[in-house]
């Protein structure tokens, strides 16, 4: 039997998918046209679970209770299409029980807008959501035409959504933007690519991952008052590459929801991704809180200054975290009470310039140095290696002709030194370390703390010794060091590590330079005599006991 409307759904269905890019470099598009074909590996493919989908759906608020003929849905990459059919069956609920039909479907066409690079999946899609209008009894050429202004072939951080997203709506933009979008490093995202992502997104920058860029296009596409979920990675909240989209979304929006996912598997297959849900609204007025998503469902809400716009976010809830808020209020950071923060030396080429103390060159070149691993058990146990050291006492680069031992060892692994990039930038300093040597701090007495630990080491050093690079140092012409010791050993510092680094596998946290920095503690001077006596005896219970009166513990 002859079925015209069928006949067009083909048509619509063998042609080639709308490509909605707009013109880009050769390079660019050879890069899109082999991604388009690519595993899900390469396009970053981890699909929702579909209960997360409408959860996230739920906290949009795009449910039935409105009517959604009436909004702009988006999603940038849809994948096997689990937001989108879900958001389609809410529409198509919103449609009929006002009063639509199948013959006015029509009108829906500006309601969802779905973007995906992947041409197989795009047309898997395009085939469900037109077999289900037609079940509605939608005829097959409204379904198809429906399906495929819906559903776009391409890369959402470059395609033309016409003006500020919808030309339907005049270019009004997105009421909901809604996804996860996909997990690629920077590795993994082709040159040609990656640098046109660049030129267009301000806020991919230093490591970002390309997650970054999808909030950032899909926060510019929304419509004043609009809003956008996304599940993805929390990496961004708290790390360095996450701060230009924090200082975005400071500037007119705000964070309306977070919820923790880690406790959950919120994918169709296992990864390990720190997994979080932000609603994300485009707003002017005053920043209200955000609402956080506690035990049994409860929100809790927090205050603005848990995203602070130059600063990680701090959404975790608890006591502890009320408390270091209060402290942040009370006590300057760190450095403001007069202490220093740094970190070790950089060689660029351990293998050689990192040595046994009996290495044959000259004694005031060998400069001892403490690993990482010198300091684990808790005290310094020096391993007897030395830094090559290439700096004189006022920080200038030795004259290699004054050392001769030095020089003959230099040349003999001057290969694997010149192959660094700071030696190939300046071909006369080549056997410089990354970091220059401060001479003064070898001598000075400092705390010494690993990098990466599950508790807080913090080791007195003092003053024979030059951290290598996994080492930071604290060094304090205000606080006597065993008092700052116990405030670093302490649950206090604990904290503010937790709330301010991103958390490793393992439980591990990065004791970064930039964390220490927002540790709070008092002006020594200001503290009452009976407290700085204890924290400065060295005895563990009673500095715990004079923490426990200045931290009200
Ligand atoms: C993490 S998956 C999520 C899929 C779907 N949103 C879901 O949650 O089930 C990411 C999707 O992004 C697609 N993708 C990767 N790069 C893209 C790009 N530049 N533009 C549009 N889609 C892209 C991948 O093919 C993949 O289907």
């Amino acid at each position: 039997m002859h079925r015209p409307d069928k006949i067009q759904a083909m048509d619509y269905a063998e042609r080639p998918p709308r490509d909605a890019l707009t013109l880009v470099r050769p390079e660019v598009h050879d890069a899109l046209e082999g991604l388009s074909r690519a595993g899900a590996e390469d396009r970053g493919a981890v699909f929702t679970r579909p209960e997360v989908v409408r959860r996230m759906l739920d906290w949009l608020g795009y449910t039935p209770e409105h009517d959604l003929r009436g909004f702009r849905l988006l999603e940038p990459c849809f994948g096997g299409g689990e937001f989108l059919l879900e958001a389609l069956e809410r529409l198509l609920a919103a449609h009929f029980d006002r009063g639509g039909s199948a013959r006015n479907a029509d009108g829906l066409e500006g309601c969802l807008r779905g973007v995906e690079l992947h041409r197989e999946s795009h047309g898997q899609v395009i085939h469900k959501v037109i077999n289900r209008l037609a079940k509605l009894g939608i005829t097959r050429r409204l379904a198809a035409h429906l399906a495929h202004t819906w559903l776009v072939q391409g890369d959402f951080l470059l395609a033309d959504l016409g003006g500020n997203g919808s030309p339907a709506h005049g270019g009004a933009g997105f009421t909901h933007v809604v996804g996860n979008p996909p997990y690629l490093r920077l590795e993994r995202v082709p040159p040609a690519l990656l640098a046109e992502y660049r030129r267009r997104y301000p806020t991919f920058r230093h490591r970002a991952d390309l997650y970054v860029p999808f909030f950032e296009r899909g926060l510019r596409l929304l419509a004043p008052g609009g809003r956008l979920a996304y599940l993805c990675t929390d990496r961004w909240m708290k790390n360095r590459y996450g701060q230009p989209l924090r200082r975005l979304i400071a500037e007119g929006y705000r964070l309306e929801r977070y919820a923790d996912l880690k406790g959950e598997q919120p994918f169709q297959h296992a990864v390990t991704a720190y997994p979080a849900v932000t609603v994300i609204t485009r707003a002017e007025e005053p920043h209200p809180g955000t609402e956080v998503a506690g035990r049994e469902g409860r929100w809790v809400r927090v205050g603005p200054e848990a995203t602070p716009p130059d600063g990680p976010w701090l959404l975790e809830l608890g006591a502890g975290f009320e408390r270091l808020r209060e402290w942040e209020r009370r006590f300057p950071a760190l450095e403001e009470a007069g202490c220093r923060v740094g970190i070790g030396v950089a060689s660029g080429a351990d293998a050689v310039l990192v040595r046994p103390a009996d290495l044959d060159v000259e004694e005031d070149r060998k400069l001892p140095l403490l690993l990482a691993a010198d300091v684990r058990s808790g005290s310094v146990a020096w391993s007897g290696r030395v830094l090559v050291n290439p700096f004189d006492a006022e920080g200038r680069l030795v004259d290699l002709a004054r050392y001769p031992r030095l020089r003959a060892y230099l040349e003999a692994h001057r290969p694997a030194l010149e192959r660094r990039y700071v030696a190939r930038k300046r071909p006369e300093q080549w056997f410089r370390t990354l970091d220059r040597v401060d001479p003064a701090l070898r001598h000075t007495p400092k705390l010494l703390i690993p990098d990466l630990a599950g508790r807080p080491i913090v080791v007195l050093e003092e003053g024979r010794y030059y951290p290598h690079h996994n080492l930071y140092w604290v060094t304090s012409s205000a606080w006597p060091l065993p008092a700052l010791q116990a405030v670093l050993r302490s649950p206090v510092a604990a904290l503010f590590v937790r709330a301010y680094s991103v958390e490793m596998r393992g439980g591990y946290h990065r004791y970064q330079a930039q964390t220490l920095r927002r540790i709070r503690l008092p002006r020594w001077p200001e503290l009452p005599e009976e407290i700085r006596r204890d924290l400065a005896s060295g005895a563990a219970r009673l500095q715990q006991r004079a923490l426990a009166r200045v931290y009200g513990l």
